[in-house]
Formats: C-alpha cells, sequence, structure tokens
C-alpha cells in the first residue's frame, strides 16, 4: 500500500479499509453518545406505544395511555360550565334592571358579555363597539339608539334582531322609497335633503332648506318626530346630530331619501344561550352609552 501521507503519532489505528491510498480510521464514536442514542430510540419507540401516534386508515393507534388533548379540552370546558353555571342560573333569573347592581353578576356579564361579543358581534360594530360609520352598522358606545338604550330596549333588539325574517318578533319598520317609489319628486328631494343638512348643522342652501322644511313636515316626521330627533320605536335614527348610520353628505343622504334604508341584524335567540344574550346585553349596555 502507498503512503503518500505519513501518519501522525497520535492517529488512531485504520480500519485496513484503503481506496486508491485512501485508508479509513478506526475511530469509534464515544460509549457515552452511543447508549444516548439507543436509549432515544428505546424511548421513542416507548412513547409510540404509550402514546396516540402510528397513522391508521381512519385516525391513529390510541396508545396505552389513553391520552387525547381533545377529551383534556372537553373536561375542561364542562369544569368551567360547571363553575359558571350557578352564576349563570342567577343570571336568567335576575330582573335586567338589577344585574349591575349586583356585584357578581355585574363582573361575570362584563367577562362572559366581552367575550361574546368580541365572537359574535365585533365583526359588524367593530372590536371597540364603534360601529361603521357609512355601512349602516351602528355605534354601541354612545347614548345615539336607533331602538332604545335601556337595557331591556337592548336585550330585546340583540334576542330577536332587526328587519331579519327569522324571528317574527323581529324590531321591524320600513322607511319608504321616496324617490324609486315615486313619492317625492326629484327636487322635493334635494329640498328634504338641503333640510336634513340644515338640522344636523351643516352647510346648506337656505332656500332649498325652507321648501326642505315643508316636505318634511309632511313626509318624514311621523317616524323621524317634528324636531327630526328620531324615534326610538320606530327605530328611526335622530338626524339633528353627527351621528349617521349611512352618511350626512349630500349625496349619501340624497340616496337614502330616494331608495330608503333598511339594516339587518340576525336574531341572536337562535345562536346564544340566555345567559349569553343576558351577559352581551348588560355588556353592551355598560359600555357608556347605556340609559
Ligand atoms: C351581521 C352584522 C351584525 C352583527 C354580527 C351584529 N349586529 Fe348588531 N346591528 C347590526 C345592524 C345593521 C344594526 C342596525 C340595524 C338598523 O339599522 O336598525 C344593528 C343594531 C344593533 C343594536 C341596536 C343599536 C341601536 O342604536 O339601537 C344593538 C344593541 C346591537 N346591534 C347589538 C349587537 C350585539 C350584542 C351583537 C352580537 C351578539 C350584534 N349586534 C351583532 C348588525 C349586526
Ligand atoms: C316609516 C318611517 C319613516 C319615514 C316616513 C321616514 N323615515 Fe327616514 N328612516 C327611517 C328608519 C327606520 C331609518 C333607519 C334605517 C336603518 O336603520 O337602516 C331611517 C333612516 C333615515 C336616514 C339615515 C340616517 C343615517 O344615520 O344615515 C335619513 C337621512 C332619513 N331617514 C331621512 C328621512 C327623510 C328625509 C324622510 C322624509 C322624506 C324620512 N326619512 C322618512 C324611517 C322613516
Amino acid at each position: 500500500m502507498s503512503k503518500l501521507n505519513k501518519n501522525l503519532p497520535d492517529d488512531p489505528s485504520t480500519t485496513g479499509h484503503s481506496w486508491n491510498g485512501i485508508e479509513e480510521f478506526n475511530n469509534p464514536l464515544p460509549r457515552w453518545w452511543l447508549w444516548t442514542f439507543y436509549a432515544c430510540i428505546l424511548f421513542a419507540l416507548g412513547y409510540t406505544v404509550a402514546m396516540p401516534a402510528w397513522p391508521l386508515l381512519n385516525g391513529a393507534t390510541p396508545g396505552l395511555l389513553h391520552k387525547s388533548t381533545r377529551a383534556d379540552l372537553a373536561a375542561d370546558l364542562e369544569r368551567f360550565d360547571a363553575m359558571n353555571a350557578p352564576v349563570e342560573a342567577r343570571l336568567v333569573a335576575a330582573d335586567l334592571g338589577a344585574i349591575a347592581s349586583d356585584p357578581e353578576l355585574a363582573n361575570y356579564t362584563q367577562n362572559a358579555g366581552a367575550a361574546v361579543f368580541q365572537t359574535w358581534c365585533a365583526q359588524c360594530h367593530g372590536a371597540g363597539a364603534g360601529g361603521q360609520q357609512g355601512l349602516g352598522y351602528p355605534n354601541l358606545l354612545d347614548s345615539d339608539w336607533l331602538w332604545g338604550g335601556r337595557i331591556g330596549d337592548i336585550y330585546t333588539t340583540v334576542t330577536h334582531g332587526i328587519r331579519n325574517a327569522d324571528d317574527p318578533e323581529a324590531r321591524f319598520s320600513q322607511m319608504p322609497a321616496f324617490g324609486t317609489d315615486g313619492i317625492l319628486e326629484e327636487v322635493q328631494i334635494d329640498q328634504v335633503v338641503q333640510f336634513v343638512r340644515q338640522i344636523s348643522g351643516q352647510e346648506a342652501d337656505p332656500a332649498l332648506a325652507s321648501e326642505g322644511a315643508t316636505v318634511f313636515a309632511e313626509n318624514c316626521t311621523a317616524c323621524h318626530g317634528d324636531a327630526g330627533k328620531g324615534d326610538p320605536s320606530q327605530g328611526a335614527p335622530n338626524l339633528t346630530d353627527a351621528v349617521w348610520l349611512y352618511g350626512g353628505d349630500v349625496a349619501t343622504l340624497t340616496q337614502t331619501v330616494r331608495e330608503a334604508r333598511a339594516g339587518v341584524m340576525p336574531n341572536w335567540n337562535a345562536r346564544l344561550s340566555e345567559a349569553e344574550i343576558r351577559a352581551v346585553a348588560s355588556y353592551v349596555h355598560g359600555l357608556g352609552g347605556g340609559q
């Protein structure tokens, strides 16, 4: 065998294998490493026997320990439900008006109500409950209420929803489409829009607005009130403030009067428990605008 390099004195011996003069050192793995490696293999095999592991056609081997994080979760949920059951029973039995003054119920509805709100209501009303101005999703933080801001009003609104076809007790009202249904002439619509601009404190054409006052008195006061301050029994918004569901600019107002609006909210009694509805209604009532 030809030697290109001389082995150094402390080189380990070779295995005797040689390829084109390249020799293989006989350099075994350290014992501690090898035994740890074997121990790992044993542990891994044992683990797959004890825990759910090997994939089968429908699922996997359950493992001798029958461990299931899904079952753990179910057990946890059951435990929390059992813990909450007494306070939920009290909440369902309580007088709506008494919830806020009962410390235990107030605390529970704040927390549970916030959780329900983030899950079911935030998509439309916004995570902070500030609504989405212009899209018809009302702000629930202010004291401007379409359907009333007392706890009982909010509870009814949430339970049955608004203008939905699923609950016969849903809140309902219908603003006429003054343009599309031919109730008002275009010029009358322009006039009443200027009048609405005026009573909401915005820039308006005085001549058109004064004609608009008559159109308003004849067509709008039945729902929006003589002074345009709205009527919660009909879900008719106050038109004199700066809070708009759809918008207070001329184009949006014209569209509203011409085609009308009809915001829809689902009835939550179909999806939430009585305790959840009471919790979220109390939560909304407590956000600042509750009456
Ligand atoms: C799919 C969208 C949507 C979701 C989800 C939704 N809402 Fe609404 N909500 C609306 C709309 C739209 C209105 C206004 C309807 C109208 O124009 O009268 C409204 C109105 C309300 C009102 C009446 C406000 C007022 O001024 O009188 C309350 C209270 C309310 N929602 C609470 C809730 C709560 C609580 C939830 C969650 C359980 C929820 N909403 C989920 C769309 C939604
Ligand atoms: C039959 C009752 C009714 C009559 C009559 C009526 N409205 Fe309405 N109006 C409503 C209701 C209810 C809403 C809220 C619709 C919604 O929540 O989606 C509304 C909404 C509006 C809005 C939207 C406000 C906003 O915040 O964006 C404007 C503007 C408005 N009405 C103007 C008028 C004018 C002007 C007239 C008369 C020409 C009129 N309404 C007549 C019931 C009525």
